[in-house]
């Protein structure tokens, strides 16, 4: 199997690099949309620090419903234009929230969240997911952790 070793203190433009390198790797020649999912949730969490989940929810029935994920047990069904996940699917756009206490909405599975960023997974003009990653640190995310999660999401989108 694939090992990798994300390098601590890696500048962030190169970590996310190496992350979508990594997410080429696991899913080239795998069609199984679940493995894909599942194998790229854990690369997130290995290679992304401060985290305390991180993973996908699928477009089912025009609602969100939890997919392959790393952290605590969490909310299975979204519907769309709720929290930061259902309004990120919903507008087609990434949300970067810098302490969920403030954003109207905010969905706590998990009380330890403070910080969330939420990329939709778009294929052919359509939302198919989001991923998810939140943190127990307020202001984790910046506009490089988002640009780093928009590369992933295309370069899985028609490996989910
Ligand atoms: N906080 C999210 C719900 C998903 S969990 O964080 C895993 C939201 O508001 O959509």
């Amino acid at each position: 199997m694939h090992a990798f070793f994300p390098g601590a203190a890696q500048p962030k433009a190169e970590l996310y690099r190496d992350l979508v390198l990594a997410a080429r790797a696991l899913v080239a020649d795998e069609p199984d949309a679940v493995a894909n999912m599942a194998n790229v949730a854990a690369i997130v969490w290995q290679f992304v620090d401060r985290l305390n989940w991180a993973g996908f929810y699928r477009v089912v029935d025009g609602g969100l419903v939890l997919g392959p994920f790393q952290g605590k047990a969490a909310c299975i069904r979204i519907p769309f234009g709720q929290g930061v996940c259902g309004t990120s699917a919903a507008s087609a756009a990434t949300l970067l929230v810098p302490d969920v206490h403030a954003f109207p909405g905010h969905i706590a599975c998990d009380a330890e969240s403070r910080s969330e960023l939420v990329v939709p997974v778009i294929r052919r003009g359509e939302v198919i997911a989001v991923i998810d990653l939140d943190s127990p640190e307020a202001g984790r995310f910046d506009a490089e952790d988002a640009a780093g999660i928009e590369a992933l999401a295309r370069e899985i989108a028609d490996a989910i």
